[in-house]
């Protein structure tokens, strides 16, 4: 169970609900498989960016191992990564994993914030399994609280666990991406743009051509990308942003948002008021990706077990479908737990959702032995 709380992110995404459209509203029973109109926008490169452009697209299809190393120890939240979840990842159709990782649990707290040796030799070992079967690997930092609690205290250690964590993998190929910080949250935009100009300069020190993943404050609210300031000479940066919207739909009964019991019940359609809105949020962010001249990963987004299936495939179709047509990349949160796309318990995937996710996926649907 996570000990903390989401619901300023639902506030901020709720209040963000009513900036969209309002459209007539009609019911069709299915969504399309495949958008029914041109977006508005779709991304194209600058020759500057064509590089980022081109490394986005070994993150097309990914996945979030999430629950594991972002909990204060894995295992505490019920998921222990192993060798055959990046078998079934790849074999499944997926291109990329990302790695939620909770350094500052494992880092001493003093200087020089020493990350613990056995908890990198884990990592490792996680990257690699990615790696080595042809899945790029986004590694970020997750779950970083205190950071946000009191950023002032703790920019230093921030930066040292990147100093760290750059050091460390700076020989490894480019299918390894860095992403800073996982949802920037309760912190301003000027605070949060100039500790990620102080990080991006620390990880340049040992990593200058690495591709690294940043997104804006307000949980990597798609609002809040033109707040969001970037090095203009460091083309090696791909945007990032999180989608859970309806959080009504998303978040019924997540135990982690109070008041979310009474949000159960609540179904995605796909009617055409909730097309639009969807596509009116996706749009922001491409249109942004597109005056800015930068490319999208769409890092997060997913919906909670306890809407019901036949919603919840149908919205993660939608999304990944919208978000393909626009030219961004996306990975599923999450991949066996809570929004699992797998069900850890009976080793099968959900089929529906992985579907949704891969459509022309026909993977087995048992767990090969490691
Ligand atoms: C958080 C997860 C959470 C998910 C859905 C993510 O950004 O890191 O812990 O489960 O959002 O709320």
């Amino acid at each position: 169970m996570k000990s903390y709380m989401l619901l300023p992110a639902a506030v901020l995404l709720l209040s963000a609900c009513n900036l969209t459209p309002t459209a007539q509203v009609t019911a069709p029973a299915t969504v399309p498989a495949t958008p029914a109109a041109t977006p508005a926008t779709t991304l194209t490169s600058t020759p500057e960016t064509m590089d980022a452009f081109e490394r986005n697209t070994r993150l097309s299809r990914g996945v979030n191992l999430g629950n594991a190393l972002e909990a204060p120890n894995e295992g505490d939240w019920g998921v222990t990564l192993q060798e055959s979840d990046f078998q079934l990842i790849k074999d499944a159709g997926f291109t990329a994993v990302r790695i939620p990782v909770r350094w500052s649990a494992h880092a001493a707290e003093t200087a020089p914030y020493t990350i613990d040796p056995a908890f990198f030799t884990r990592v490792d070992w996680v990257i690699e399994q990615a790696l080595s079967r042809g899945l790029a690997a986004v590694v970020n930092v997750h779950h970083y609280e205190e950071f946000f609690q009191a950023p002032e205290q703790h920019t230093a250690r921030f930066i040292a666990l990147w100093q760290q964590i750059a050091s460390h993998y700076k020989d490894y190929p480019d299918d390894l991406f860095f992403e800073p910080m996982n949802e920037p949250h309760d912190i301003s935009a000027s605070t949060w743009n100039d500790t990620l100009a102080t990080t991006i300069s620390a990880i340049r020190a040992t990593n200058p051509r690495r591709y690294l993943i940043v997104g804006p404050v307000d949980w990597n609210s798609h609002r809040r990308l033109n707040d969001l300031q970037l090095p203009a000479d460091d083309h090696n940066l791909i945007v990032t942003f999180h989608y859970y919207l309806p959080f009504e739909f998303t978040h019924q009964g997540a135990e982690w948002a109070s008041g979310s019991e009474k949000w159960l019940g609540t179904t995605w359609e796909g009617t055409s008021s909730q097309r639009d809105n969807l596509d009116f949020d996706l749009d922001v962010a491409a249109r942004w990706g597109q005056d800015n001249h930068r490319p999208i990963f769409l890092g997060e987004f997913g919906a909670y077990s306890k809407a019901d299936m036949t919603s919840r495939a149908r919205w993660t179709a939608y999304v990944a479908r919208q978000a393909e047509a626009r030219g961004m990349s996306w990975a599923y949160w999450e991949f066996r737990s809570g929004f699992g796309v797998y069900d850890g318990q009976s080793q099968r995937w959900n089929e529906q959702l992985l579907k949704a996710l891969v459509p022309s996926h026909a993977a087995p649907t048992t767990t090969p032995q490691p």
